[in-house]
C-alpha cells in the first residue's frame, strides 16, 4: 500500500496547499506560458478540425457553413454500398484471395513456359531455336497448333504439340486454347512464368533479357484498359453478365500475355467468371453485339481480382497506328535496324479509346518501380522476315542490354 499513500501524499492531498502557494508567488513568465498553451491547443484543435472535418448535428451549429447542406449530413458517415456476393461468388473470391497470398512452391530449376498457339506450322521456329540455344533448363515450349500439325526443325519444339482443338477466332475457343496451353504447362512445377505466343511472334531481345525481365519481377503482363467505346464496354458489354460482372468493370486488352504461376492458377480454378464470358461475350449476340472474350476475360478477371498485380500493358508489339481492323504486318523491306531498335526503346504504352474521342492513354512502362522498355517481343512479321530477323537477332537483341534492373 506504499505506492498509493505515495500517491495520495504528492498528489491528491497535497494539490489544495500547493496550488494557492503556486499561485502566490507566480512569476509573471507562467501567464505567458499559459497563453501559448492555450493557443497551442487552440491550434491543434482547428488542425484536426480541418483534417477531419466535422460531420452530424453539432458541427453545424458550431462550424455552420461547412457542410451543412441537408438532414442527410447529419446522419452517419454513409460508406460506399457493398453488394451482397453470391454464394458462388463468395467462394471464388475466397479462394482467389488465397491463392494471391501463398507465394509459390520455389523449385531449384525456375523455367519460363513459352506457349505458341498457331493454327499450323511456326515460320520463326528457326528463331526461335537460335533465341533458345544455350538455355536448356531454364524454359519449357508447348504447341497447341488447331488446323494443321507442324513438321518441326527445332529440337525444342519436336514432340511439343499439345492435344489441340478447333480454334474460330473471336470465339470462347480461343479461350479454351490459352486454358489448355496453361493447363498442361501448368504440370510442370520448374514452370513459374507463362507466355503466349502467336506464329507471327518474334523476340526482340535475347534469352537471357527476356529471363530476367520476366522472372524478377511479381507482375503478370496483362494488357488492360477501360475503353468505354463501341469496341468496349459500350458495345460489347452485356447486362447478363450482372451480378459478378458490373459495367464498370469490363475491361479491353490484347490477348497476348505473360502470367505468374500464381495467376496461371487463378484461371486454372476459375470457373465462374469464364462462364459469364463463355455465355454473354462472344459475337453475333442480341441487338448486334459482338464481344471477343479473349480480349476481355482475363482482362476483367484480372481488374477485379489483382488490379494492382496486372502491368496493364502487353510485352508483345503490335502497331495499330494504321487503324485497321488488323494491325500493321511487317514485309522484309520494313524490317530495317532502325525499326527494330525503335521497338526495342519504346518505354510508353499507349491505348486509344474507340469512342469519337479516341482518347488517348498514355502511360510509362515501369518494371519494378523503374521506367524500361515495354516490349520483349513483337508481331506481325511476313514469314519472308525470317532471315534478316536471324541477322538482326544477333546484333540488337544481344550486346548491352543483357540485364533490365540496369539503365544503360
Ligand atoms: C514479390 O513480392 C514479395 C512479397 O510481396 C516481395 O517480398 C518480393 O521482394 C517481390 N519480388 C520482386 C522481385 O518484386
Ligand atoms: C493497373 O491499372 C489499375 C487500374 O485499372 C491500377 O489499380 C493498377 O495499379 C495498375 N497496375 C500497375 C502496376 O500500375
Ligand atoms: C524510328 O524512330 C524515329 C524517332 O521516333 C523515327 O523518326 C523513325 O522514322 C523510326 N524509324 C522506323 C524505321 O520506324
Amino acid at each position: 500500500m506504499k505506492k498509493s499513500q505515495e500517491w495520495q501524499r504528492l498528489g491528491i492531498s497535497d494539490l489544495p496547499h500547493i496550488m494557492p502557494t503556486a499561485q502566490r508567488h507566480r512569476p509573471p513568465i507562467k501567464g505567458t506560458v499559459w497563453i501559448i498553451t492555450l493557443i497551442s491547443l487552440i491550434s491543434i484543435f482547428l488542425i484536426g478540425v480541418y483534417i477531419y472535418p466535422p460531420r452530424g448535428y453539432l458541427s453545424c451549429y458550431v462550424f455552420s457553413g461547412i457542410g451543412c447542406k441537408s438532414i442527410s449530413e447529419w446522419l452517419p458517415p454513409s460508406t460506399p454500398p457493398v453488394r451482397e456476393y453470391t454464394d458462388a461468388e463468395i467462394a471464388a473470391r475466397g479462394v482467389i484471395r488465397d491463392i494471391l497470398q501463398t507465394p509459390p512452391i520455389q523449385t531449384k530449376t525456375p523455367k519460363i513456359a513459352f506457349m505458341f498457339l498457331t493454327p499450323g506450322p511456326l515460320p520463326f521456329e528457326k528463331l526461335w531455336d537460335k533465341f533458345f540455344d544455350g538455355h536448356e533448363g531454364r524454359f519449357s515450349v508447348y504447341v497447341h497448333a488447331s488446323r494443321e500439325t507442324p513438321v518441326h526443325l527445332s529440337r525444342y519444339f519436336v514432340n511439343r504439340d499439345i492435344h489441340s482443338e478447333k480454334v474460330v477466332w473471336g470465339k470462347i475457343s480461343m479461350v479454351d486454347a490459352e486454358r489448355r496451353l496453361l493447363g498442361l504447362a501448368f504440370q510442370d512445377p520448374d514452370n513459374q512464368h507463362f507466355v503466349l505466343l502467336s506464329d507471327t511472334c518474334v523476340p526482340i531481345h535475347n534469352f537471357d533479357y527476356v529471363y530476367n525481365y520476366l522472372m524478377d519481377t511479381n507482375m503478370s503482363f496483362i494488357d488492360c484498359y477501360d475503353d468505354q467505346g463501341p469496341h468496349g464496354s459500350a458495345g460489347r458489354y452485356s447486362e447478363h453478365m450482372l451480378p459478378e460482372v458490373e459495367y464498370k468493370d469490363f475491361r479491353k486488352g490484347s490477348q497476348w500475355f505473360t502470367m505468374k504461376r500464381q495467376h496461371a492458377m487463378i484461371v486454372l480454378s476459375d470457373s465462374l467468371y469464364y462462364e459469364k464470358f463463355k455465355l454473354y461475350c462472344r459475337p453475333g449476340m442480341e441487338g448486334n453485339r459482338n464481344c471477343y472474350s479473349d480480349e476481355h476475360y482475363f482482362q476483367t478477371l484480372f481488374h477485379m481480382m489483382d488490379p494492382g498485380g496486372i502491368a496493364n500493358w502487353s510485352v508483345t508489339y503490335v502497331d495499330w497506328s494504321e487503324r485497321k481492323w488488323h494491325p500493321k504486318a511487317y514485309r522484309a523491306q520494313d524490317c530495317t535496324y532502325n525499326l527494330m531498335k525503335n521497338i526495342t526503346s519504346i518505354d510508353e504504352s499507349i491505348h486509344f479509346t474507340s469512342d469519337e474521342r479516341q482518347i488517348l492513354m498514355d502511360r510509362a512502362c515501369t518494371w519494378n518501380g523503374m521506367k524500361r522498355p515495354c516490349y520483349l517481343f513483337a508481331r506481325k512479321f511476313f514469314p519472308e522476315t525470317l532471315d534478316i530477323l536471324m541477322h538482326y537477332l544477333t546484333n540488337y537483341a544481344t550486346g548491352r542490354n543483357i540485364d533490365p534492373t540496369v539503365d544503360y
